[in-house]
């Protein structure tokens, strides 16, 4: 096995592509709730965004303990630390969205959309800790997304291994 199974590519690609608009769409929301402007819809489309990538995520897992991952490139330090990063991505996928949604349960958003009414939509998270922790832990998933680009960079431009072969539709098995 050279590379990851087609499904776990697919997978990976889509999940990159669904991070921005949800980062996209939660940003937006937030600066439509500081000018009085949030909307019922827009917290319906960032939440069906974010969930979607939380199915995907336990997708992926599953279908990487059925397809299985191709052999590490080496046993370095490096290495061990792009291992680490990969599971700390994984953990971030799983808690980003879950505290997204303990931010809904816990704040008057879910009085507000069980009510079909926006004005009861909080205008400050204050008292609801979930929000903190959702924000927070969307930067830590940004800045560990970056250095794995930037290990992926490395690899393919530094060392010239044809890493990212390993996760592209192009079949080499
Ligand atoms: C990986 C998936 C997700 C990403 C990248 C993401 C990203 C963001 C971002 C960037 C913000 C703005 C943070 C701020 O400055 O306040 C935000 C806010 C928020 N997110 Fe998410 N989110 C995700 C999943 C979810 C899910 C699944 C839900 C709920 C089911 C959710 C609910 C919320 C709520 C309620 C807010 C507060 C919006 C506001 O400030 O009015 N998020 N999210
Ligand atoms: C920004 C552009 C990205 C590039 C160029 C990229 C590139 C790659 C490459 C080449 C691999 C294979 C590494 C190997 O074979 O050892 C990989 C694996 C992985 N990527 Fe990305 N990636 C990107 C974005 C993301 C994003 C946004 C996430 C999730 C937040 C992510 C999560 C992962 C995970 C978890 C693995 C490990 C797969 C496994 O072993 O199950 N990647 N990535």
């Amino acid at each position: 096995m050279k590379q990851y199974s087609n499904r776990m590519v697919i997978i990976h690609w889509l999940t990159l592509l669904l991070l921005i608009v949800a980062w996209y769409f939660g940003h937006e929301l937030d600066e439509a709730r500081h000018e009085a402007g949030a909307t019922l819809a827009g917290y319906i489309a960032h939440s069906l965004v974010g969930g979607t990538l939380l199915l995907l995520t336990v997708l992926r897992l599953y279908f990487r303990s059925k397809d299985g991952t191709p052999p590490a490139m080496g046993d370095t330090l490096i290495d061990k630390v792009a291992k680490g990063v990969h599971h700390g991505l994984y953990g971030l996928l799983l808690l980003v969205p879950v505290s997204g949604m303990m931010t809904i349960i816990t704040s008057d958003v879910s009085k507000a959309l069980q009510a079909g009414d926006a004005t009861l939509l909080p205008k400050k998270f204050t008292g609801v800790p979930a929000h903190d922790v959702h924000e927070v832990l969307v930067t830590v998933l940004i800045v560990v997304t970056v250095v794995h680009l930037l290990g992926a960079i490395w690899h393919q431009f530094i060392i010239k291994d044809g890493l990212i072969g390993r996760m592209s539709f192009i079949r080499k098995d």
